[in-house]
């Protein structure tokens, strides 16, 4: 079984450095993917209300056998749901479909611009880790300008951003503007939809270690001390993509990979995104 790297929040909480998400798992399998992953070594569950399949995911958390305090759980308030009202409600639905008492992380899904009840709704969750709803709180999606506003209006710092990252999609900018606040940097997406499989920098060290592709991406992203939550429905490339603690990308294979950034997303433009 592989032994789970932790890295250490900016609030002293700890956080499994590899996680495993459930974005587009359908509810009728979702039970049985989580309960897949978490017998094979993940320890991080990565949810959200707006990925329709919370209860399943408590479900397969306790078909699993794995202790509720052995899990590191993950919701996200949806973009409909922001402002302290609805943002609390969203959380303690969450909650009650996770089937648990409290949460280890929650993030605001997107910033949603336009609406700007982002930072409303961050002081929400600033409200709800007091009352213990969570125990660590954070952003997804959120540019330089989002961060430096809910700290500044607050006081209060995520500890992490969950982002898009992957090799066409790199963010060193904004990558570096987390670090500059202490917030660690989780990717989404982080395989990028396969666009970079191909790519020789990623098959020469695919080939030099013995690895696959997805392999090499996904130890890319630990390598840039990046947090990072991977998905599969197949038992098979669950365990592929825990196998990444045995080798390492050398300088040289770093800085080759790092020129596959094209700036391209796979996802949309946190700027402007406003899906309710
Ligand atoms: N905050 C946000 O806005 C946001 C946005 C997107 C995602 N997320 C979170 O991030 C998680 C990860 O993103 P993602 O779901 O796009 O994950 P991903 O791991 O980048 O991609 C998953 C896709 O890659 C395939 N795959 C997985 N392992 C593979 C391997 N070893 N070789 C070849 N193909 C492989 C999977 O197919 P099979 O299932 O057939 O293996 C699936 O189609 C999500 O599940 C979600 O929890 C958050």
């Amino acid at each position: 079984m592989t032994v789970m790297p932790t890295l250490t929040l900016n609030d002293g909480n700890t956080i499994p450095q590899l996680g495993f998400g459930i974005w587009h798992v359908p509810p009728a399998t979702t039970s049985d993917t989580v309960k897949s992953a978490l017998g094979l070594g993940y320890r991080l569950v990565d949810g959200a209300f707006y990925y329709s399949n919370e209860t399943e995911m408590g479900e397969g958390l306790r078909a699993s056998g794995v202790s509720r305090d052995e899990v590191f759980l993950t919701s996200k308030i949806w973009n409909g749901d922001h402002g302290a009202e609805k943002a609390r409600a969203s959380v303690e639905r969450s909650l009650k479909s996770i089937g648990v008492d409290t949460l280890d992380l929650v993030l605001i899904h997107w910033p949603v611009p336009s609406r700007f009840l982002y930072v409303e709704t961050w002081q929400a969750l600033v409200d709800m880790r007091q009352a213990g709803l969570t125990r660590s709180i954070g952003v997804s999606n959120f540019n330089a300008d989002h961060l430096e506003r809910i700290i500044a209006e607050t006081g209060v710092v995520p500890a992490l951003n969950q982002i898009e990252v992957n090799p066409t999609l790199q963010q060193p900018e904004l990558r570096a503007a987390n670090e500059k606040h202490g917030i660690l940097t989780q990717s989404w997406t982080p395989l990028g939809n396969g666009r970079s499989f191909d790519a020789e920098p990623i098959t020469a060290a695919a080939a030099r270690a013995g690895k696959s592709p997805a392999q090499v991406i996904l130890r890319w992203h630990l390598q840039l001390g990046n947090a990072v939550i991977t998905r599969s429905e197949n038992p098979a490339r669950q365990a592929e993509n825990l196998d990444v603690f045995d080798f390492a990308l050398s300088d040289s294979e770093m800085a080759e990979i790092a020129t596959l950034d094209l700036g391209l997303r796979t996802g949309p433009d946190p700027s402007v995104f406003r899906m309710l």
